[in-house]
């Protein structure tokens, strides 16, 4: 396995929006970022990961981008960009933009032009097709909900749009179009960028034709994933990408993609291949979604997280790289999914940021993540904001189903519980603004919050700081071949890494009672070391047999 800085690296997640507001306007801007770097990089953070930045009408918080050469307005300008890049590089940590193309804004010039006639130059940037009998040219839902088409007066003809209609896609079969994505991404890169994180990226080859998708249920509109995921193109793409532009430059690339297999994450990222370094892949994320999609609840499951981690870590080891995380701006915040948001808050967001950081792969931490904050409950539908909340709750009113119930997958599921501002003192709105916040503060700000988090050696996000310190101190935490153990254990997740002759032992209570771990035999060793707990543990204790405390996590390094 090659090793390189992007394996060892621990990546930090900003969604500006929520981060820190420096001019009191109620929205996060650049300035309010570059303020906080010193508190990322205490955390121990080797590369930021920016979300959109980009000038954009916001239908979806920036990524409907209108101009990828600009900054949007909220956020500052391009001085304070260079002001917060050059702050980053200073401190020694890294910085990767969001590139946002299979779509852009419907402001964006170049469907401005495109939508005027179907003869303009313009026109073929983007997939337009004509109605049939009246009606969409196929089938497809938009992610937003809704038909993935929208009809345009101006020329009669519609055009694709995957998710809202003002984020209409990009047609990658026009070399003109890869050509300017091209050109912008080493305008960025030249400007000293070091990577991209890349937005659905796996959607941008459509099979040709575009047909209708099998319906089974009794909507119009049906799942069209199969004719565009992993599309008939989409490698030739990606490898003409890293040709033209990647590989010219020492740059990182993620790729997120949903609907990836193993197989195709190798095919993704295996060295020899050249297309991104590692995927963001969805299967964990998809375990507490019933077969109506991620609003239709449903328990997630110890034996799923297992057998879907476990079928990661082995299938990509040694053949591709992952990433690692368990929480984002689209998904709920992960202590209140998979952990006790309430009597185990602390414990639990430490086993569960001990059992991410411990796997192989390159550890994302969310912003607020790394001082355990929860999910919110906003009384009423008004004080959400995403698109895809509001969507879907429109939609679903419409077709009759109650209220209640919709709030009740918006408090599990809904992308707002990310994107609360980040909390970073007791004070109005959590230190975050001095203006309104464009999304209201989580209540709990007063007991959750960065301040109190750095000064409490106790905290979570001291916890972040230990385990961060851990994986530059040993190559198994990177490197390692892992192997779960106690593989049907109601209530342990435990596994091991193995490189040469050192071995992690990591094992995770996932729940509130007091389970025994036991050894098993086949795990012999003679030297053991306690690299970290999230309760007092006596290093030198036995641990063939060990009693467990709710959600109690250690990791001993075996020699
Ligand atoms: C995935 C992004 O993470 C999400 O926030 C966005 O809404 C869609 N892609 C569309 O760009």
């Amino acid at each position: 396995m090659i090793k390189t800085w992007w394996k060892e690296s621990v990546v930090y997640q900003i969604y500006p929006r929520s981060f820190m507001d420096s001019n009191g306007d109620g929205v996060g801007d650049l300035r309010g970022i570059t303020s906080r770097l010193d508190y990322l990089k205490n955390l121990g953070i080797d590369v930021i990961w920016l979300s959109p930045v980009y000038k954009s009408p916001n239908d979806d918080n920036g990524y409907d981008v209108s101009d990828y050469q600009d900054i949007m307005d909220e956020f500052g300008t391009m001085q304070d960009w260079e002001e917060l890049i050059t702050e980053i590089h200073n401190r020694g940590m890294k910085l990767i933009m969001d590139l946002v193309v299979n779509h852009s804004s419907d402001e964006h010039v170049w469907f401005q032009e495109s939508r005027k006639s179907k003869d303009n130059p313009y026109r073929d940037y983007y997939i337009w097709r004509e109605g049939q009998d009246g009606h969409e040219p196929n089938n497809w839902v938009s992610c937003f909900s809704g038909s993935a088409w929208q009809y345009d007066e101006q020329t009669g003809e519609y055009y694709l749009h995957l998710f809202s209609k003002k984020q209409p896609d990009l047609n990658w079969e026009n070399p003109k179009v890869r050509q300017e994505v091209y050109d912008m991404m080493k305008w960025w890169l030249d400007k000293g960028i070091d990577g991209f994180r890349m937005d659905v990226i796996n959607f941008i080859s459509k099979v040709e034709g575009l047909p209708d998708a099998p319906n089974h249920g009794d909507s119009r509109y049906a799942w069209g994933g199969e004719f565009f995921m992993n599309g008939p193109r989409i490698h030739e793409f990606l490898q003409e990408m890293n040709r033209e532009v990647l590989s010219k430059y020492e740059c990182m690339t993620v790729g997120e993609m949903p609907g990836v297999t193993p197989d195709e994450a190798v095919l993704y990222t295996a060295d020899d291949r050249h297309e991104v370094n590692m995927v963001f892949q969805f299967e964990h994320m998809d375990l507490d979604s019933g077969p109506g999609g991620k609003w239709d609840l449903k328990p997630w499951t110890l034996h799923g997280l297992k057998d879907t981690m476990s079928k990661w870590q082995r299938e990509l080891n040694g053949r591709g790289w992952n990433s690692l995380y368990l929480n984002n701006h689209d998904q709920p915040r992960l202590v209140s999914r998979f952990g006790d948001d309430q009597r185990y808050r602390l414990e639990s967001a430490k086993m569960l940021a001990t059992f991410l950081h411990m796997m192989q792969g390159t550890p994302y931490v969310y912003q607020g993540e790394e001082i355990g904050m929860t999910n919110v409950r906003f009384e009423t539908i008004e004080e959400y904001q995403d698109i895809e909340t509001l969507n879907m709750y429109r939609e679903k009113r419409a077709e009759g189903v109650p209220h209640e119930q919709l709030m009740k997958s918006i408090y599990v599921k809904g992308r707002d519980n990310a994107r609360t501002p980040v909390q970073w003192d007791d004070s109005a709105n959590a230190g975050f603004t001095t203006g309104t916040p464009w999304l209201k503060v989580n209540p709990n700000y007063t007991e959750i919050n960065a301040k109190q988090a750095i000064n409490d050696p106790n905290s979570v996000y001291n916890y972040y700081r230990q385990l961060i310190q851990l994986r530059k101190q040993h190559e198994v935490i990177v490197y390692g071949d892992y192997e779960l153990i106690l593989p049907d254990h109601e209530q342990i997740y435990a596994y091991t890494r193995t490189l040469g002759n050192e071995k992690l032992l990591v094992i995770c209570n996932f729940f509130g009672g007091e389970p025994v771990f036991t050894l098993p035999e086949e795990i012999a060793f003679g030297e053991k070391e306690l690299l970290i707990s999230n309760y007092e543990v006596d290093g030198a204790g036995e641990i063939g047999e060990i009693e467990l405390r709710p959600y109690e996590t250690r990791v001993y390094k075996l020699k």
